[in-house]
């Protein structure tokens, strides 16, 4: 049984007080919440202040991205070391507005997932097509690649604690979410890819979110779907009530 995981992509938005203030409210609505892992990634100068505010709760916290030196002179960068250092369990890596707007690519992906790895951070690894690219049908291909050769030389043990996010890319932001079924045969796909990789016992415990318009209402049919394990939330998860029912949502599915 794979336990879904909900986690909420903050991106560029919020200041520490309205950062706390989401916070307070989402552990006040969700601390009986046990059988979803819930975590929040907010820009990285929130950080130190939510992992205070949510110390000893059910939440946990996540980066938006990593650099995989441990220490250096690398301008502007932050390490997996220093993460951990300041409470968070989790990390993004290749969101597609990395890959769209800071030169992300499969090799640096694939880096950075072994320095968090390494550091004892889990990786939320993010792939997905674009418009043009699912409209052209290369949709298993564009998967192929991320997947593959975002995971090279990743052990079997490490795959264990790995997360994978399918994002198509023409679902984020756009309120446009894939179809239940678009999603279930992406994420067969990639468990599919998985099986390859490592093998069909690993492959079956990595769990798979799905990101990209996740709202309250289209919830509960993407999660009934046996290989969708979870969700990124964007917009959604800016908002206490949204990102609580999304969780609450999830948490009534059985499969
Ligand atoms: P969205 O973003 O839910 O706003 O579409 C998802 C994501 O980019 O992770």
């Amino acid at each position: 049984m794979r336990k879904i995981i909900i986690a909420g992509n903050w991106k560029m938005y919020k200041t520490i007080k309205d950062g706390q203030e989401l916070v307070v409210a989402l552990r006040r609505d969700l601390y009986q919440i046990e059988n979803i892992d819930i975590v929040v990634c907010p820009p990285f100068t929130l950080l130190a202040y939510l992992a205070d505010a949510l110390e000893t709760s059910n939440i946990k916290i996540g980066a938006q991205n990593v650099y995989w030196q441990e220490e250096g002179a690398f301008t502007g960068e932050v390490s997996s070391k220093m993460l951990l250092d300041v409470g968070c369990s989790y990390v993004i890596i290749g969101h597609s507005e990395r890959r769209q707007f800071f030169g992300e690519t499969n090799e640096t992906v694939n880096k950075k997932i072994k320095a968090a790895l390494k550091n004892g951070l889990i990786p939320i690894i993010c792939v997905g097509e674009t418009l043009v690219e699912r409209e052209a049908g290369e949709t298993f291909k564009v998967l192929e690649d991320h997947v593959r050769n975002g995971l090279v030389d990743i052990s079997t043990d490490d795959a264990l604690k790995i997360i994978i996010a399918y994002e198509p890319v023409w679902a984020i932001g756009t309120g446009r979410t894939a179809s239940p079924q678009q999603a279930q045969e992406a994420h067969k796909y990639i468990r599919g890819l998985l099986v390859k990789i490592f093998n069909e016992d690993v492959a079956s415990q990595i769990r798979i979110q799905y990101g990209g318009s996740v709202k309250p209402e289209n919830t509960e049919e993407l999660m009934k779907q046996p290989d969708v394990d979870g969700a990124l939330v964007g917009g959604a998860s800016l908002k206490a009530d949204s990102f609580t029912e999304i969780v609450k949502k999830a948490g009534e599915v059985v499969k």
